[in-house]
């Protein structure tokens, strides 16, 4: 039997506001190249992958379009679950998987998406995670409040991977106006089943502008220990 039809949708319509600098954080160069192309040709090329569609701002679609190439390429909107909404709207009825992908993580570990994809046999969705090893306090007026038990608490990454009926139904489902940051609530709003698998430092998300250094960095780590 032919295994499942899965599609990336890498999301590289956000404006960076909190990265600063002339562009959105996705068309910095991070290693040689910029962000977004990392992400397409690392997703691209895993033998798991059938196609990748970028999802990108109105007014950004001839600067995309020279830098991916014939990747397919779609309109995205003004929050990053519209902006899924509009990539899970231009795919083929044929797929059954899709993998979402912030285009602020450039380097994705083949690790990862081999056990995000494994996890969708059993699961409607999965999502990679880091278990949080510092204390976790909170804080009220710069002051020192409670202790947050971290056991059990978990920082969630990207690719996250769908069965995409599950996913179609949970923003189909989704109240206009309701914010959620990734899909994997959405899906269990629904009631859906959403797996846990180990993610990996070389996945943090770029968000503020020294992110961008501490991103290269891992990467010439990365090469030097490879
Ligand atoms: N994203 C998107 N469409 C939006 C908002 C975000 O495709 N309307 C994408 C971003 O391009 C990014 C990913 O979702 O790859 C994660 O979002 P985030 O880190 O918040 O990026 P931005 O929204 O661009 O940054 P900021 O919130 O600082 O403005
Ligand atoms: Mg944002």
């Amino acid at each position: 039997m032919a295994p499942p039809r899965t599609l990336a949708l890498i999301l590289a319509a956000g404006s960076g506001s909190r990265a600063g600098g002339r562009w959105p954080k996705q068309f910095a160069t991070v290693a040689g190249k910029p962000m977004l192309l990392h992400a397409v040709e690392l997703l691209g090329r895993h033998p798991a992958i059938d196609g990748v569609v970028v999802v990108a701002a109105p007014e950004r679609m001839a600067q995309v379009r020279a830098l991916i190439g014939d990747a397919a390429l779609v309109e995205g909107g003004a929050t990053r679950r519209e902006s899924v909404a509009a990539g899970l709207a231009a795919l083929p009825e044929d797929a059954e998987r899709v993998l979402v992908h912030d285009a602020a993580r450039p380097f994705v570990p083949y690790a990862v998406i081999d056990r995000v994809v494994a996890a969708l046999d059993d699961h409607d969705g999965a999502t990679p995670v880091l278990a949080v090893a510092d204390t976790l306090v909170r804080g009220h007026d710069s002051m020192l409040g409670d202790v947050v038990p971290r056991a059990g608490l978990h920082r969630v990454q990207t690719p996250q991977g769908f069965r995409l009926a599950a996913l179609r139904a949970a923003h189909a489902a989704w109240p206009e106006g309701d914010e959620a940051t990734d899909d994997t609530q959405m899906v269990r709003r629904l009631g859906g089943s959403v797996a846990l698998v180990q993610g990996d430092p070389m996945l943090e998300k770029v968000t503020y502008p020294e992110d961008f250094a501490a991103a290269e960095s891992r990467v010439q780590w990365e090469s030097r220990s490879a």
